[in-house]
């Protein structure tokens, strides 16, 4: 028998079990920081070195952390399901947790890339990326992470995927920033949806959607048990 397909939008709280800080909740990482001067191709252009120690900072935290029990359920569930991950987290706990299928809409955070080519990507060893670090055509290494203002390759990617899903699951993200919230409309509207937050952002006119307000971890639990029983 065939694996229901569950495609899955994630966002940062699915992170912040592990300890990883969300953008705009309470203590969150854009209050602390000037969003365009460390996350736009501006910013990069007006000053490098404070966005190349910007991300250094987070690798070198989310080097530190591990996945938590929402990744690792996850992962857990293709045992049973076929299971596609897009994420707009650029940290690496799903493919840490042993998520197979993870798509990556904003980047990630252990690659890096030529400021001339982008198809040149590198997997970063350690959490350092600095000035004076180049690609092989002698270009300074930026971020492999998709700044606001950019666009965003895998979209389309994404919405194909979309509407593939039997269930479409929501867990940790606002929705506030596009087009990564506009997926779930490219979900049948028959489709069953569930959305795992302990704080349930406004979401409007999403047929079918089921809400489940809890934290990651313990709102893929109880989605698991209400797959098994339906
Ligand atoms: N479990 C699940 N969800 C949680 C948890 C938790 N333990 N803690 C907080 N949340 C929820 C919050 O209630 C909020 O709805 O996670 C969401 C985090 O929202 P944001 O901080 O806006 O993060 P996100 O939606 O991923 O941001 C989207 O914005 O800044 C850009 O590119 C960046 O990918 C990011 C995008």
């Amino acid at each position: 028998m065939t694996k229901k397909k569950i495609v899955v939008l994630s966002g940062a709280g699915m992170s912040a079990e592990s300890g990883i800080q969300t953008f705009r909740g309470a203590g969150g990482l854009w209050n602390g920081h000037d969003v365009m001067e460390v996350a736009s191709p501006e910013g990069w252009e007006a000053n490098p070195k404070v966005v190349l120690e910007f991300y250094n900072q987070r690798r070198k935290n989310a080097h530190e952390v591990k996945p938590n029990q929402g990744h690792l359920l996850l992962a857990e569930m293709e045992k049973d399901y076929d299971i596609q991950i897009i994420t707009q987290n650029v940290d690496n706990l799903h493919e840490r947790a042993g998520s197979s299928n993870v798509l990556h809409l904003h980047g990630e955070l252990f690659k890096v890339r030529s400021t001339v080519d982008d198809s040149l990507v590198y997997e970063l060893d350690g959490w350092e990326l600095n000035w004076g670090d180049k690609c092989e055509l002698g270009s300074q290494l930026r971020p492999n992470i998709v700044w606001f203002g950019e666009a965003v390759p895998l979209i389309s990617t994404a919405f194909t995927i979309a509407k593939t899903a039997d269930i479409f699951v929501i867990i940790g993200t606002s929705m506030a920033v596009y087009p990564a919230a506009s997926i779930v409309d490219y979900v049948a509207h028959q489709i069953p949806k569930y959305i795992i937050d302990p704080d349930i952002p406004p979401v409007y006119g999403i047929n079918n959607l089921h809400k489940i307000e809890m934290g990651a971890g313990e709102g893929l639990a109880e989605l698991i048990e209400i797959l098994r029983s339906s």
